[in-house]
């Protein structure tokens, strides 16, 4: 595995390969959820990239830049162990100048995620572009986990006509069901058994829809009885666009939710 840093050493690597590029992009602190996405590049293409990068702009002032977790060497030792061909590591300065969010997110940026996080999207896709332009991927690996952002840059692709194929992994889960997050390390234990009430209320969730009760506002108060005690931030139904649903649509329905722990907020969600 070699690890690049500049833009110049990327760029010189890229040019040299001409079968299928399989890629990647994290803010690091791999876990499992990083790594399926790892191993399902590494099945499906030539070559892979990953790259590993805390992006300032998609953090509001006052959220966990500094202290986001940063685990650079272990992180590196996981690459290698899944064969990863090629990792960026570029600094700050390295992916930007002084420059304006190039590109604004749709207004459906501006819901959920967005609505607590305003601009958070806007930041992400300027991220993702940057670092689509610089690997031109042939496929780019996005977890559900992350609907929104998923959602968005499938939007993106589309609109701006990237010749880039978004493959959607599924969530991974820890045995107990908690969806893996890089986030989940700041969690005390009571907390951490607390957050366990999420994945149950997706789960009680599915098993309503497959008994056939499609009704929202009954699967929304089902889950939040399942959820009693914790700080729910928001649970919403919607559909792959993200409208929000009063009716489950079978293969087309989202179920998410947000719930705060002190200053960490967990998202998991379900795709029916
Ligand atoms: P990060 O949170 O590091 O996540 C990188 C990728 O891993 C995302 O596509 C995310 O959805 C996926 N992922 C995280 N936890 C997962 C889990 N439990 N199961 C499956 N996939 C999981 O998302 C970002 O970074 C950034 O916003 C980024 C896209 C890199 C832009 O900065």
């Amino acid at each position: 595995m070699k690890i690049l840093t500049t833009i110049e050493e990327l760029q010189e690597v890229r040019k040299e390969i001409s079968s299928s590029v399989g890629f990647i992009p994290t803010m690091g602190a791999l876990h499992d959820g990083h790594i399926s996405l790892i191993k399902k590049a590494r099945a499906e293409n030539d070559i892979v990239i990953v790259s590993i990068f805390v992006n300032p702009t998609q953090f509001l002032p006052g959220e966990d830049l500094d202290k986001y977790p940063r685990r650079d060497e272990a992180d590196k030792k996981i690459c290698q162990m899944c064969k990863v061909d090629y990792l960026f590591m570029p600094k700050i300065t390295t992916m930007y100048e002084k420059e304006e969010v190039l590109i604004k997110a749709p207004n459906r940026s501006y819901v959920l995620e967005g609505e607590t996080r305003p601009g958070h999207f806007d930041g992400v896709l300027q991220v993702v572009l940057k670092l689509f332009n610089l690997v031109k991927p042939t496929n780019a690996y996005f977890g559900k986990k992350d609907a929104q952002q998923l959602s968005l840059i499938i939007q993106m692709v589309k609109n701006l006509f990237l010749d880039i194929n978004i493959i959607a992994c599924d969530i991974v889960r820890e045995s107990d069901g908690l969806a893996m997050s890089s986030r989940n390390v700041y969690l005390t234990p009571e907390q951490r058994s607390e957050a366990l009430k999420i994945s149950k209320s997706l789960r009680k969730a599915g098993e309503l829809v497959g008994k056939k009760q499609l009704n929202v506002e009954t699967i929304k108060a089902t889950m939040k009885e399942v959820m009693s005690g914790l700080d729910i931030e928001y649970i919403a139904v919607v559909n792959r666009n993200f409208e929000e649903l009063t009716q489950v649509e079978l293969s087309n329905t989202i179920i998410l939710v947000v719930a705060r722990f002190g200053n960490t907020r967990l998202l998991d969600n379900l795709w029916l």
